[in-house]
Parts: structure tokens; sequence; C-alpha cells
């Protein structure tokens, strides 16, 4: 953020971050006396030095300027900057992927013979990392999410923690102020990966977090049009990430980088309006006789509800899971959907439905789905950015069908 940003506001004034975001990748006027109000997408691969000694001094490191797209580019670093300002961090760095944002922040704080202790349920792909760096000799151990007395002896020894602002999808909430406790203690650093919470409804570095993560394909991104990965933390930290980041080639490109921070700046409307119509539709699944269960957070009869309303600032997130009396019922329900899409991600501006048992969790056994929380008639919803009533009419028309 440049110093010519305050002139936005009154003298002295600080601005919201809602006001700071829109002016993320202002650019100067060229000379022309006008200036695009959408920064410039750069193509560019390869980035030319006005001089031989500009050149040596990008070479040396000494010199921070682009140079050579694997390394970083003005579009990544544009999305960099509106990353690190909605994290509260020092530093930000983006991804090809969100997959590829969590393997290259493994691969550059773990060595064979270190451990990781995972505190899931995790994310199916995160489980697959993890068979893949004990593959390499790391050792993988875990850690129940709710029972953080036992977070301390598990940790002792490790190099990393990592687990989920919002686990998917029980929607279990961990308690990050005492996981990086006991990180901290033990020596070792923390990470969190924030989907599902967004940063808007979570900051894990504030609650002593060293590392935030965030697949950029869900909230961030926000119409199921980009593949992208986020990590937010210290800029020591980043700069050993970014170092693997180089030798893995793992950055974002231009193209979806520029259309990364295009979402972010609507970030704040479309949580706003998706926490909203996540509440009405839980709030009608639990006066539904032939819903069994709604997990919901923030409500009562959540296991973490106390632990949820200090970590999560305004709402759960984008998903409601819903659970019927078994299997067949929920794929009926599913089938009579009309306006919920049949798919498997989240965070897109259209709402999707999908069933766990045969989706993200569809490689657990029965008895493994069961003891992380997914019973065979679980539904879950990914709420979009549709009229609140006219998704419950649908919801309620398969579910009467049911
Ligand atoms: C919680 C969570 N983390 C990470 C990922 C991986 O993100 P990506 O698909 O962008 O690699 C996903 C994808 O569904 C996810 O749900």
């Amino acid at each position: 953020m440049t110093d010519s940003h305050a002139n936005h506001g009154r003298p002295g004034e600080a601005l919201a971050l809602s006001t700071r975001l829109m002016h993320i990748g202002e650019q100067e006027s060229y000379g022309s006396g006008v200036k695009p109000l959408s920064p410039p997408l750069h193509h560019a691969a390869i980035w030319e030095a006005e001089s031989a000694e500009l050149l040596g001094a990008i070479g040396r490191g000494t010199a921070d300027r682009a140079f050579y797209g694997r390394y970083g580019h003005p579009n990544a670093r544009q999305a960099e900057e509106a990353m690190a300002l909605l994290e509260g961090a020092s530093a930000a760095l983006v991804f090809a992927t969100g997959m590829s944002a969590l393997t290259t922040t493994w691969d550059a704080l773990l060595s064979p013979g270190d451990a990781i202790v995972l505190v899931g349920p995790l994310y199916g792909g995160t489980e697959m990392a993890a068979k893949r760096a004990a593959r390499w000799g790391i050792e993988v151990r875990r850690a129940p999410i709710d029972e953080p007395a036992t977070w301390p002896a598990l940790l002792r020894g490790a190099k990393l923690v990592h687990t989920e602002s919002i686990t998917n999808p029980t929607l279990r909430v961990p308690d990050l102020e005492a996981l990086a406790r006991a990180a901290r203690e033990a020596g070792a650093l923390s990470m969190v990966d924030a989907t599902f919470a967004s940063p808007l409804l979570q900051r894990p570095l504030a609650l002593g977090i060293d590392l935030s993560m965030h697949s950029a394909t869900k909230f961030l991104g926000g119409h199921s049009d980009l593949l992208g990965g986020t990590i937010a933390g210290s800029e020591e930290l980043l700069a050993r990430i970014a170092a693997e980041r180089k030798v893995l080639g793992t950055i974002l490109a231009p193209e979806p980088s520029w259309r990364l921070l295009r979402s972010i700046k609507t970030l704040e409307l479309r949580m706003a309006r998706v926490e909203a119509t996540r509440r009405v539709l839980c709030e009608r699944l639990r006066s539904t006789a032939r819903v069994r269960l709604v997990l919901d957070p923030l409500h009562p009869s959540h296991p973490d509800h106390a632990v949820a309303l200090r970590m999560l600032r305004g709402g759960a997130g984008g998903i409601a899971t819903f659970e019927l009396e078994d299997e067949p019922a929920a794929l009926r329900c599913l089938d009579r959907l009309r306006l919920f899409h049949r798919a498997a991600s989240l965070g897109g501006s259209e709402s999707l439905a999908s069933l766990p048992a045969l989706t993200s969790h569809a490689a657990l056994t029965p008895e493994q789905r069961v003891a992380c929380g997914i019973r065979a008639g679980c539904i879950r919803l990914a709420i979009g950015l549709e009229d609140a009533n006219d998704l419950w009419r649908d919801l309620q028309q398969a579910l009467e069908l049911v």
C-alpha cells in the first residue's frame, strides 16, 4: 500500500480495510493525465533490465524487480498485497492452487525425520499430502480437534502443526489460541488452512498462528472460474516458502492473479450475503421434520459452539451441512434439487449441494466416515449468492418429495 492512498481519506485518518482494498493495483498516470481503474494484466514471462548494473542487482537479490515470471510478477504481487492486508500479515504469497500452497509450504518447512501433527478431520487432499510427506520420511502424527489438553504432549518434538479454521463437512472449529500456545511451547510452527472461514470471519495470525493458508479457488476467487492458493505470515517464514515456490514453480500465473485481486474486492459483500442466507437455511432446516441434524457452529446445539463464538467473527462461512435418515433419502433429495447444482466445491456465486460420502470423503470406509462425524444421509450445501427464499423453496420441494 503506497502512501498516496492516505490522500483518499482526511489527513491522519486511517482508512478501513474495504477502502484500502479498492486501491490496490492503482497505476501511475503514465504521464498522460489519465490512468486505468482496473490494473493492467502483464502477460510478460520475462522482464528486461534497463542496464547491466540493474540486471546484476536483481540477480544478486539487492534490487526487488520483476525479472522472471516464476520468481514473481506484478499481478501476483498485487494479489499478495491484498491478501497480506486481509490477513493482517506482513506478507503473503499466491500459488497455482490451494494444494500447491499447502505442499510448497510443507516442503519448505519440513525435512526427512521431522514430525508434523495434523489436528483433524481434515480435507481429503491434505490427507493425500500427508501420505506423500510420510513417503519422504516425515512422521505424521494425529491430534483430536476437540481435546486441546492432549495437544502439548502430541506436539512435543514436532516441527509443524496443521489444522483447518472450520472442518469439512462437519464444521468443527478448533481453538486456535490454544493450538498456537501449544505450538509455541513445543517449538513448532503452526499453520491453519483457513479456506472455510475466509480471512473475513477469522484471522488466524491474530490468534497467534504462524501461517494462514487458503484455497483461493473457493471464497477468495468466488466465481468458480479460477484455481489458486495463498499463504500469509511473517516475512522471514514467507522468504523460505518463496524460495521453495521458485524451485517447484508453483506461483499463480498473471491472468488468474488479476482475477483473484478483482474478486477479493467484493469478498466482504459476498461473505455477508452468504452468511445471511446460511442463517435462514439453517433455521428453516432445523424446523423441518425430515431433517435429523443441522450442523451450525453458531447454534448452541453444535459441539464447538463456545469455541466458535471465540474463533469466528460474525459468521460461520457459506456451508450448511444437514442429515437425512439414510443415503437413499439424501440421494433422492439431491436429485430433486433444481437451483442447487450437484457439485462438490464451495465459495462460488452459485449454490452447490453434494454428498460428502460420495465426493470429498469417498475414499474412507463407512466406519471411518462415521468416526469423523459423517453419516450416510449427510448432505453438504455450499451457499452462493441467489435469493435466500428461492434457495429455501428449492430445498423444501426436494425434501417434501423425499
Ligand atoms: C479446505 C480445503 N483446503 C484446500 C483445498 C485444495 O484447494 P485447491 O482445490 O484450490 O487445490 C480444498 C479444496 O476443496 C479445500 O476444501
